[in-house]
């Protein structure tokens, strides 16, 4: 059997990065800072609530959109936060994570020979996905040491064929956030045009030092050509429930809801109602930015000693990590290294750019007890790195 070669291409003879250092971090038992997923308990209440759902009998397919109860806490939440109005009914679907959400959009918008968008390094589904369309990624390279997107590169990437820029604020891997710059920007390159935003704001409640997460929902221009993702998952500590959602205008909304009904018809229907319970009390979600921060901070001060350089992050689960001053191998060979020798699981940046180079960098993920944190720190601090 062929199989699919895009995905092929993707998965570098058919196995994720994420794959091999999890099977090796598995056999060394190493500590996990190459992860999102946050290792926390779950609040007691959304947990409770979650069984009782179950309990309760609400164990059939939800609604296509997703629960109404919910929809509707979600469309208080964005007009709360970003002072937007999505209508539960038409403009707001529950869907089975961020990334399926992502996936749902690209595929009903963009189409073959359509041309994409988007900012490397970057989280890995839009490329891959943009290529299953038949449609051409444009990615665009964001500079590690400004992590400031180039606009005119972008007016310059612009043709009659874009149909879609991607957007993902706050960013997965660099933690880099879009500023009222970036948006008169992107609102004056897309005025006019047919173009659509994806923006993926998974992380809108993980943004640190006293900055504000500026979402596309906020801007009407954009918002009335955007579609805005969010993962519950990320929010509550309960990736593996996947539940995200998007919100969009009712005739965007329509295009996805159409691929959404096909491809799971509905996300997990008792996780949704608990989810609906927890997400009425702002208190619940509010105080991430701060947990997150100290986090962050906790590694980087574990690894005040380490020959690596990492660069404080201002957004999301990530540092990233330079390792040039101790190593020339490749950045997945001091990947596979710091596993055999340190027992630290850690991404290669070169993961997320579509040509693969090496980058001299990792990626740590800080979404970890405080303990693992210290352990990681003091692991990646030896002399003998
Ligand atoms: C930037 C970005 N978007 C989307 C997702 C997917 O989110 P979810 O777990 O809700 O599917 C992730 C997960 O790591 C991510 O980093």
């Amino acid at each position: 059997m062929q199989g699919s070669p895009v995905l092929k291409s993707k998965l570098k003879g058919g196995i994720s990065i994420f794959s091999v250092v999890g099977q090796l971090a598995a056999e060394y038992k190493a500590i996990n800072l190459w992860q999102g997923a946050p290792s926390f308990t779950p609040n007691s209440h959304l947990v409770e609530s979650a069984f009782q759902a179950i309990r309760d009998g609400f164990n059939q397919y939800s609604p296509m959109p997703g629960v109404l109860a919910l929809r509707q806490v979600l469309a208080d939440k964005t007009a709360r936060l970003y002072g937007a109005q999505y209508d539960p009914n038409t403009e707001i679907t529950v869907t089975a994570g961020g990334l399926e959400a992502a996936y749902a959009a690209i595929t009903a918008l963009v189409h073959a020979g359509d041309e994409v968008i988007y900012f490397e390094p970057a989280f890995e589904c839009y490329e891959p996905t943009v290529r299953l369309q038949g449609a051409t990624p444009v990615p665009i390279k964001i500079p590690l040491d400004t992590l400031k997107i180039d606009w005119d590169e972008v007016a310059a990437a612009i043709t009659p064929r874009t149909r879609m820029i991607v957007i993902n604020s706050p960013h997965n891997p660099t933690g880099a956030v879009l500023d009222q710059h970036d948006i008169e920007r992107l609102t004056s390159l897309t005025r006019g045009t047919d173009i659509v935003i994806l923006s993926d704001e998974v992380y809108e409640h993980m943004v640190y030092d006293g900055k504000a997460h500026c979402s596309m929902a906020q801007y009407p221009e954009l918002a009335a050509r955007s579609v805005v993702i969010f993962s519950l998952g990320k929010t509550f500590h309960v990736t593996g429930w996947r539940v995200g959602y998007c919100v969009a205008p009712a005739e965007i909304m329509k295009e996805i809801r159409m691929v959404h009904q096909y491809l799971v018809y509905s996300a997990p229907a008792p996780f949704q109602i608990a989810l609906a319970a927890v997400l009425e009390d702002p208190a619940n979600y509010v105080g991430l930015s701060d947990f997150y921060q100290k986090k962050r901070d906790l590694l980087i001060d574990s690894m005040k000693e380490s020959s690596l350089k990492v660069r404080p992050c201002a957004s999301g689960f990530f540092l990233l990590a330079d390792f040039t001053a101790v190593s020339n191998s490749t950045d997945r060979d001091f990947v596979l290294e710091l596993l055999r020798r340190k027992r630290v699981g850690t991404i290669p940046l070169s993961h997320f750019y579509s040509d693969d180079a090496p980058t001299g960098k990792i990626r740590l993920s800080f979404c970890q007890h405080d303990d693992v944190l210290r352990e990681g720190g003091r692991l990646l601090s030896s002399p003998d790195l």
